[in-house]
């Protein structure tokens, strides 16, 4: 395979390594697959949907320059963001909880990106709450990239994520498997797959519990009900406690060398459980970041 050749950092943006998977309790005759997001330049899923969400508002005139990107996220699309302002050369302004871990924070700092801060205890909602008041208060200052809502999000995954793994797979692909958080990965990649093929079955990850460990998975029953999710996109959803989701992490290295994050683990889990189900199929599960981004909280901070 001959390295990629760039002009451009975000040019590395997609085309992920799919990574076979031999766990235990998987059937002989069910390939369970691993599509590994944070081989993206900004170390996650969400590179794509940060790069979407610029391009098309550059497309449709919103985003222009002398605006400033903001957007709410307490981890990967305020990474996300800041890497794909910077390369573009936007302002980018990202209101996150106070409990966002220092890694990340650092990370969106070092982009240069300015942070604003909400309580911790409010959430991932008080910070989508604070953008929208400020985007209200001053909407000619700023570009809203409002990955809840605008649909260049899924459409990230439609024209990336959903080909790739079509391809990577030869179109052999039964099953997707994938965390809710916006539902954008979801909701995109499923209406790609569908159209290839609609006995594709798409399996969405969510936590078990409202209070949960599991980093950018939603809690949809007790959580604002973001646009960019369509139940519709899945054929069934499977709840994943944060336990569960921890235990598969350790599993996964253990077996293949893989360090992933803790959403990652859950969608692992939550795929193994689909293969002991089935005679025969290609699952994909695609696993949002590394571990190396939740190392702090391993300490125990
Ligand atoms: C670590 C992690 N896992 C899963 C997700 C969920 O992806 P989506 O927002 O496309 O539903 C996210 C989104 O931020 C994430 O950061």
């Amino acid at each position: 395979m001959t390295p990629a050749v760039l002009g451009s950092i975000l040019q590395a943006i997609g085309n992920t390594p799919l990574v076979r998977l031999r766990l235990e309790g998987v059937p002989e005759a069910v390939e369970l697959w691993a599509k590994c997001e944070w081989f993206n330049p900004g170390g996650s899923v969400k590179d794509r949907t940060a790069l979407s969400l610029v391009t098309e508002g550059e497309r449709t005139g919103d985003l222009r320059p002398g605006k400033t990107i903001i957007d709410s996220s307490s981890g990967n699309t305020a990474i996300g963001l800041a890497l794909v302002g910077r390369a573009k050369g936007y302002p980018v302004e990202l209101v996150m909880p106070d409990s966002a871990n220092a890694e990340r924070r650092a990370l969106c700092a070092a982009y240069g990106a300015r942070l604003v801060f909400t309580e911790a205890f409010a959430g991932s909602d008080g910070a989508l709450l604070r953008v929208r008041e400020m985007v209200a208060r001053d909407p000619q200052r700023y570009f809203y990239a409002d990955q809840y809502r605008n649909p260049a999000n899924p459409l990230a995954h439609y024209r990336t994520t959903g080909p790739e793994v079509w391809e990577q797979t030869g179109g052999r692909l039964t099953h997707f498997v994938a965390g809710l958080g916006t539902g954008g990965t979801v909701n995109g990649s499923s209406r790609f797959l569908r159209e290839k093929n609609p006995r594709v079955r798409v399996v969405a990850v969510e936590p078990a519990e409202e209070l949960h460990g599991l980093e950018g998975l939603k809690h949809m029953a007790s959580s604002i009900l973001p646009e960019t999710y369509d139940p519709r996109a899945h054929d069934e959803k499977v709840s994943v406690g944060t336990d569960q989701g921890y235990a598969a992490c350790a599993e996964l290295l253990e077996a293949t060398g893989l360090l992933v994050g803790h959403s990652a683990g859950a969608a692992v889990w939550a795929a193994r459980e689909c293969a002991r189900s089935l005679q025969g199929g290609v699952i994909v599960a695609l696993l949002p970041d590394s571990g190396e981004r939740y190392l702090e909280a391993g300490r125990g901070k």
